[in-house]
């Protein structure tokens, strides 16, 4: 059965112009207004974005060359026209580490200060240790937590819900949260299904506190429908069927995918997880001013748009340059879209992921 995660809002009391909180969230009896603002000190904001994409770009027409397909048939059911190859020696880390450092660099934190790394991939390094760890040694963060989370292209923002929690709660102050994935080693080069679709590339964001006059994040969603397992997967290279010199040939440790199957569910769930975020946090969808969804099929994106009522021109789009780069997708758009001035302070945003599990989520963000 598919499970969704209510997690409790930090904003709550809502302004005058806003719908009230979700109905799942009630003030206990006898707590009003005013103590509820002073437990918004719990509001965690975020302080930079960065991101970093390899140099080697992979066209389509170079795909032409290699597999059977064509510059228009990617282009019309995906929308992707190139993507980004990270070399042979350029690891996740090396692309997570640099998409730190950056966002590091505009929220004005030092690395020796930084108290947590979440790195989400499902291309790590090394299956242990985790590629936060590498990160923590290359950025120099010697006082952070570092470890990995696996939730395919939902894994950034389930790193943002968990960072959320660790910094509200207080057991850290801050947290870099990475995107980072280098899918051109586990793709089969030779399935024109998938080898079409993917790229590498690493997104950053920097959390914290929120400070007086500062937006936050307003509202989250999480879900995980564990029965669509076989949807999605690298079904070789871990316990369950390790490569051997027997089954090497077969392309096990290689993404494999249902596409269909998986478009369906990508739009449904995303839909209905902007609309919840959305919901508990008093908006309507005309206030939202940018929605930056999962970067895996421009007709996805399109369907979703529709579904939400908001229209093209405020939903960010980069999946033509890069293709579906998994957990670091949205991380990457986020940073473009902030730094291409896609919203301002103040403005509302929806990020809205979807991914192999199946998982899925969404954040409402006030800037
Ligand atoms: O990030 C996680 C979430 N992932 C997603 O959201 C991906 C969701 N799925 C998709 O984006 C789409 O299903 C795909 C882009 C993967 C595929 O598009 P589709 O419209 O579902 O195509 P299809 O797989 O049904 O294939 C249609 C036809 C087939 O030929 P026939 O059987 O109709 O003769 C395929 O063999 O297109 C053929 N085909 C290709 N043709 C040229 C499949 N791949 C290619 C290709 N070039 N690269």
């Amino acid at each position: 059965m598919p499970r969704s995660i209510f997690i409790g809002e930090s904003f709550f009391c809502s302004p005058p112009t806003r719908n009230p909180p979700h109905e799942n969230f009630r003030l206990p009896i006898g707590i009003n207004c005013l103590h509820a603002v002073a437990m918004s000190d719990t509001a965690v904001t975020i302080a930079g974005t960065g991101s970093y994409v390899p140099e080697k770009i992979l066209t389509n027409a170079e795909l032409e060359k290699r597999i059977e397909t064509s510059d228009e048939w990617i282009t019309t059911r995906t929308g992707i026209k190139e993507r980004r190859i990270a070399a042979d020696d350029e690891f996740t880390s090396h692309m997570a580490t640099k998409a730190g450092l950056r966002a590091l660099e505009q929220a004005h934190l030092a690395p020796e200060d930084v108290e947590l790394i979440i790195v989400a991939t499902i291309t790590p390094d090394t299956l242990t240790p985790a590629t936060a760890c590498y990160v923590q040694e290359n950025i120099g963060a010697r006082r952070a937590i570092a470890f990995d989370i696996s939730a395919a292209c939902s894994g950034f923002l389930y790193a943002m819900e968990i960072a959320r929690k660790l910094i509200a709660g207080g057991t850290v102050h801050n947290a870099l949260i990475i995107g980072a994935e280098k899918l051109s080693a586990f793709v089969n080069w030779n399935d024109r299904g998938t080898c079409i679709l993917f790229g590498d590339g690493a997104g950053a964001a920097v959390l914290r506190k929120s400070q007086p006059g500062e937006g936050h994040i307003l509202a989250m969603d999480l879900g995980t429908d564990g029965s669509l397992t076989h949807l999605l997967n690298i079904p070789g290279g871990g316990s369950a069927r390790p490569i051997t010199a027997e089954n090497a040939d077969e392309h096990l440790a290689t993404l494999a995918m249902l596409g269909k199957e998986v478009f369906k569910h990508a739009v449904n769930r995303m839909k209905s997880a902007a609309e919840t975020v959305i919901t508990r946090a008093g908006l309507q969808a005309e206030d939202i001013a940018c929605v930056i969804p999962h970067q895996a099929n421009l007709r996805i994106i399109d369907a979703i748009a529709d579904r939400l009522s908001v229209p093209n021109e405020k939903v960010f789009v980069n999946l033509h340059k890069y293709g579906n780069t998994s957990a670091a997708a949205v991380a990457i758009a986020l940073d473009e879209a902030h730094r291409s001035g896609a919203f301002k302070r103040g403005d509302n945003i929806v990020l809205v992921v979807f991914g192999a599990g199946l998982t899925w989520a969404a954040a409402a963000i006030e800037w």
